[in-house]
């Protein structure tokens, strides 16, 4: 029996309306079996929360799936037009949310400063940060793989390693999102390992505890390689998410991995 129980996370990014976002939850009904030792949990845009979190609750509750966001505002309630803050996602009930993703450091420039503050305010209203890290292939390639993701890392832990306790990260490989190029899973473990040590560094406990999922090209077909790894804790899963039938796929291969 493993430690640390997996995650399976749907990033959905910016796709759907809201009727398929209620067919995507309506068709999870239907393909997720019960499950043990694995969480689900699905993280639709923003103005999709709500409706998606009422369907949730209605889910019987051996299927329970948790609410989380896409991103949050590293400030407090405030005049930041066009930002939402953590405090109103909790209230939606969301449970995780995600920070750090690359395509926001790429496209919205955010620096590892402001995915530290993102990071710090998530726990300060109580939702589990989901903290992306991975490096691109050009760093692969100049072997920075693992200097990469320590200064990704080492960015949030400067802010207490405590926080980790029931922290997740995501190892998500630039050059494997949205690809179809999945990295193997031994060269995911190493860097999830990589990780491992890195938080142990800092907090032994914590290290042992903290969920490390795997993100980049998870489908059901290479899913359970990957959670066969020691150190892969689940996946942070983007294009197969919006299929309910793949994403259901995916959750019970991580219960099969157990
Ligand atoms: P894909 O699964 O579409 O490669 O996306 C991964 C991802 O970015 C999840 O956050």
């Amino acid at each position: 029996m493993r430690v640390r129980e997996r995650l399976v996370a749907g990033n959905w990014k910016m796709n759907g309306t809201l009727a398929s976002a209620r067919a995507l939850i309506e068709g999870l009904r239907r393909e997720l079996m019960p499950l043990t030792g694995v969480k689900v949990a699905v993280c639709p845009a923003f103005v999709h929360l709500r409706d998606v979190a009422a369907l949730l609750s209605d889910m019987p509750v051996t299927r329970r799936i948790c609410l989380g966001a896409q991103n949050l505002s590293p400030h407090p309630p405030g005049a930041h037009t066009g930002e939402v803050e953590g405090g109103m996602l909790k209230e939606l009930g969301c449970r995780y949310v995600i920070v750090g993703h690359s395509e926001r450091r790429r496209e919205e420039g955010e620096t590892d400063e402001i995915v530290a503050a993102k990071f710090a305010r998530a726990h300060e209203v109580g939702l589990t940060p989901i903290l992306c890290v991975g490096e691109t292939l050009a760093e692969r390639e100049s072997g920075a793989t693992e200097q990469v993701v320590a200064r990704q890392l080492d960015a949030v832990l400067s802010g207490g390693a405590k926080v980790f306790a029931e922290a997740v990260i995501a190892y998500e490989p630039v050059w494997a999102i949205g690809t179809g190029r999945v990295a193997e899973p031994a060269q995911a473990q190493a860097v999830h390992a990589f990780l491992r040590r890195r938080l142990a560094g800092h907090d032994a406990g914590a290290a042992a505890r903290a969920r490390i999922l795997y993100g980049g090209s998870v489908k059901a077909a290479n899913a359970a390689a990957l959670f066969a790894e020691a150190d892969i804790d689940g996946a942070l899963v983007g294009g197969a998410s919006l299929d309910a039938a793949e994403f259901a796929a995916i959750c019970h291969a991580a219960e099969r991995q157990r």
